[in-house]
């Protein structure tokens, strides 16, 4: 018998991974994974809550699925971050769903499915299972991706006023290092030469030994080139940390540290346990390996309150640490967060104006970031065949910059290899290299 699944993922790297977890799950159950959704038999939306345009997403895919739904036999099932948060109510939203599945609760799937197939309707658990987070040993990769996803450490014990994810990902549950060490030991022999550590917040790492820790035994391990984590939390960033990121060879040269404003005031008000001058410091343990590493972050501009002033702290900040990159939203109110209960009365239009500035100013330090490349000789993990430039490759540098790659004459990049390239141009978003 066809037994098909097709899950269509939303949000962050831990939703990917835990598609992938999902996939192994089932797997076990019979089902063959496919990218077709029209095969498929069953279909999982794993969805996100972070900001309310990406639930918007979920419902309009969910709109369409109730007319695939009326041509053919088909179970839909709902995973992920929405379903935890929203639960039955999910339901009433879209009555097509066949279940929902929380976040806690992914080894209950195969029980899930049985159930819906057999006809019950509505079926659901939204429980907290605590062996959740000890993932099957192997787990299904998606084979197109050049680094593997390990999830370390699930959940978050931060209660920043504006955010979701500790009521749709629970309190902090750790993964022991052992496990973490052979899962990464078995997905380097399976081919896989780079590793991305994974949590809502990694450096809260507290499985037997402490996340620096973790770090140097993961980059014992035989093989494997390029050891990476997201996301981290700047009032866990220990000198330890720091010392590890700037001295292992095997540590990628990359960190994301979301600092989402430049103003105290603000920060005070989003729960975020740090000041300006304690993120400054916790960069400056960095020392002077901060220049041979790409720096990222996050802002949410717009939130409750913010001024002009608050605004402009944030800018400068923006100078002071001349960031490579930055994500930055607008803020966007979650049901049952704390910040709901703070007055919002900046006008969308300065919202919207104030975090176009951002993004503006944030692209021409990148650019001027980039162009210190030009010229230079470096390593590239290459990902695939460019899908915008015939004859172009495009590849990932130990410092997260995009390289599209020209190797000329048909030449084919092997994938997942590194590759030394010289960079030859630079813009805002990538660089453009040649072979060396
Ligand atoms: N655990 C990570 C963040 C995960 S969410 C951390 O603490 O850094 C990723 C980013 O989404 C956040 O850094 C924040 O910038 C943004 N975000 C979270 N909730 C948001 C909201 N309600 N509105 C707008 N942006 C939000
Ligand atoms: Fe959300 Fe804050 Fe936890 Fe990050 S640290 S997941 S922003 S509550
Ligand atoms: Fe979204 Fe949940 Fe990740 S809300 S950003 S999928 S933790």
């Amino acid at each position: 018998m066809n037994k098909k699944v097709y899950i269509e993922t939303y949000g962050c790297q831990m939703n990917v991974a835990d598609s992938e977890i999902v996939v192994s799950v089932l797997s076990k159950q019979g089902y063959e994974h496919t990218d077709d959704i029209n095969e498929a038999v069953l279909i999982l939306i794993n969805t996100c809550s972070i900001r309310e345009k990406a639930v918007h997403k979920v419902f309009s895919v969910l709109g369409r699925l109730r007319e695939e739904k009326q041509k053919r036999d088909l179970l839909i099932g709902v995973t992920g971050c929405l379903a935890q948060q929203e639960q039955a109510a999910l339901f009433r939203r879209a009555p097509h769903i066949d279940f929902v599945l929380g976040t806690m609760a992914l080894n209950q799937l195969p029980r899930l499915v049985e159930e819906a197939k057999a006809g019950k309707k509505r079926v659901m658990d939204t429980g907290e299972y605590p062996d959740n987070h000890l993932f099957p040993p192997e787990v299904a990769r998606r084979r197109s991706t050049a680094k593997a996803l390990v999830t370390i450490i699930e959940g978050c014990n931060h209660a920043c006023t504006y955010c979701i994810v500790p009521t749709t990902r629970g309190v902090e549950r750790n993964r022991p290092w052992q496990d973490i060490v052979s899962e990464v030991q078995g997905v380097v022999e399976s081919g896989y030469r780079e590793v991305e550590l994974l949590g809502q917040n990694v450096n809260s790492f507290n499985g037997g030994c402490s996340f620096a820790e973790l770090l140097e035994r993961v980059s014992e391990v035989e093989g494997l080139e390029w050891l990476r984590f997201t996301t981290s939390h700047p009032m866990n960033f220990t000198k330890e940390l720091a010392k590890v990121l700037v001295t292992n060879t095997k540590v990628a040269p990359f960190l994301h540290l979301p600092v989402q404003s430049g103003s105290n005031a603000v920060l005070r008000r989003m729960l975020r346990e740090y000041t300006v001058e304690q993120y400054l410091e916790s960069l400056g343990y960095l020392g002077e390996g901060r220049a041979k590493l790409g720096l990222s972050t996050d802002f949410i501009v717009g939130f409750p309150g913010e001024t002009d002033e608050d605004f402009e702290a944030t800018m400068e900040l923006l100078e002071t640490v001349k960031f490579d990159s930055s994500f930055s939203f607008i803020y966007s109110p979650r049901p049952g967060t704390a910040a709901l209960r703070l007055k919002d009365d900046i006008p969308a239009s300065v919202k919207s104006g104030r975090l176009q500035r951002l993004q503006k100013r944030q692209l021409e330090l990148a650019k001027e970031s980039n162009l210190r490349f030009v010229g230079r000789t470096v390593q590239a993990r290459i990902e695939g065949h460019s899908a915008a430039r015939d004859g172009f490759w495009m590849g990932r540098t130990g410092d997260w910059k995009n390289v599209h790659i020209q190797a000329g004459d048909g030449r084919v990049l092997p994938f997942a290899e590194l590759v030394d390239v010289t960079i030859t141009m630079a813009s805002p978003h990538f660089l453009m290299a040649e072979i060396a």
